[in-house]
């Protein structure tokens, strides 16, 4: 078999990568390792970046996600059960998108059956073969049978867990991460909204937010200690405490429903360089992760994709590689941004297990400058919509 792009991951990367390749007319071929049920059925974030949203809209994603999709002005920060707005429209002019991965999902792959993208599920022992030779190869088994694909150029878009990152010699790969000492325990539940926009809550307790998919989805979080599990959660003590984490007003008209979905995920910060190793690209979570407080993680998948997209029609079109060859060092300058700012978010909400009563003021502080402060609340307003391309 052969392609000109073969892509390793059937997550928003892979599939939004293969989508806007196949409208330049540049072939590709994906091979996911779950099923497309199983993808599917991924509960994952559901704040998009102004750029990502443009990007859905190029690639012929963005009609149900304009119609259904809820486009969010600002936020609320909230400390000592009291809330403030940060109002991004009228900070920056920006605002974001709230539309659940889940349903851009279905929507990428409802795109590349119209196109009839060639997709593999199911597939396993995926291995990269000459990536530092320009002839690359990709080696897989599907339904028994040893296949292969002869490709120009391997996307690695497996995620944090995929086989594209651990490719990469040991010589050449840099690793940078922190691993955060709390989880954040997710429940979704077909109740409305407790508010028209995120509440962000900083509190004694713990981080809490509350979030949304549509009027009557709801998305909410609380920190909890590393070794809790779902099960020591029940609904009723999941509602109870995070009315006791959020503002009282939002408290008093929160709606409590039966869980849909309830489960715990861990926070980290890793980025992984270079992001090319021959012809080779690493694209979104198998090379960076971000804690989930900057809602950033689907956002840099969508700015990867943009860069490699535009740096293979330059490379299939011009016969110019200049993309190519700064695809890393350009991803990495956005990247490393993001994962500032979702540190900061992270450590600025968070309660720390080690943190001191002088690390404690610091939080305070930071959210008394926020809240009092338009350079403070601009500087936050820009990092949530999304710094530019
Ligand atoms: N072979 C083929 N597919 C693989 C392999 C492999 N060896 N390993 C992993 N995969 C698949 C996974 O099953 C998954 O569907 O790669 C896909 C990676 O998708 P994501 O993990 O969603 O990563 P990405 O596409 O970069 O999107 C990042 O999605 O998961 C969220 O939090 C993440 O919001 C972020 C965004
Ligand atoms: C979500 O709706 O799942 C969500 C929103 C904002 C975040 C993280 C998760 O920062």
């Amino acid at each position: 078999m052969r392609t000109q792009v073969a892509i390793i991951g059937g997550g928003p990367a892979g599939l939004l990568l293969s989508q806007l390749l196949h409208q330049q007319g540049i072939d590709s071929v994906l091979l996911e390792r779950q099923s497309r049920a199983y993808v599917l059925a991924r509960i994952r974030a559901g704040v998009i970046e102004t750029g990502a949203v443009e990007l859905l809209r190029e690639a012929g994603v963005g009609e149900r996600m304009d119609r259904e999709g809820l486009v969010h002005e600002g936020i609320y920060l909230a400390t000592s059960n009291r809330g403030f707005r940060i109002d991004f429209k009228q900070l920056t002019g920006g605002t974001v998108m709230v539309y659940g991965q889940t349903e851009l999902t279905f929507d990428l792959y409802q795109a590349r059956d119209a196109m009839g993208g060639t997709m593999f599920h199911e597939v396993d022992q995926v291995r990269i073969h000459d990536a530092d030779t320009d002839k690359p190869r990709v080696s897989f088994r599907h339904e028994g049978r040893d296949l292969s694909i002869d490709c120009d150029f391997v996307a690695g878009c497996d995620g944090f867990h995929g086989v594209s990152r651990k490719s990469i010699p040991d010589s050449v790969l840099r690793e940078f991460e922190r691993v955060y000492p709390f989880g954040w325990l997710g429940v979704l539940s077909k109740t409305p909204p407790v508010s028209d926009e995120l509440i962000y809550a900083s509190h004694e307790r713990g981080f809490a937010l509350c979030s949304m998919r549509n009027p009557n989805l709801s998305r909410y979080y609380l920190q909890v200690p590393l070794e809790h599990t779902v099960e020591q959660w029940s609904d009723d003590d999941f509602w109870q405490e995070l009315r006791r984490r959020i503002p009282h007003d939002a408290a008093e008209s929160l709606v409590s429903g039966i869980s849909i979905e309830k489960s715990i995920a861990p926070l980290r910060s890793f980025v992984a360089e270079p992001m090319r190793w021959g012809r080779l690209f690493l694209c979104g979570d198998a090379a960076h992760i971000v804690p989930p407080t900057g809602a950033k993680g689907l956002n840099l998948a969508a700015s990867d994709v943009y860069y490699l997209w535009r740096a293979l029609c330059r490379h299939y079109e011009e016969g110019d590689d200049q993309g190519i060859e700064t695809y890393s060092a350009t991803a990495l300058s956005r990247i490393w941004k993001a994962e500032r700012f979702s540190w900061s978010m992270t450590r600025l909400l968070h309660r720390f297990p080690d943190q001191s009563s002088f690390d404690l003021r610091m939080q305070q502080a930071e959210l008394e400058y926020l809240e009092t402060s338009v350079a403070a609340q601009t500087s936050l307003a820009e990092n949530y919509i999304g710094l530019p391309y």
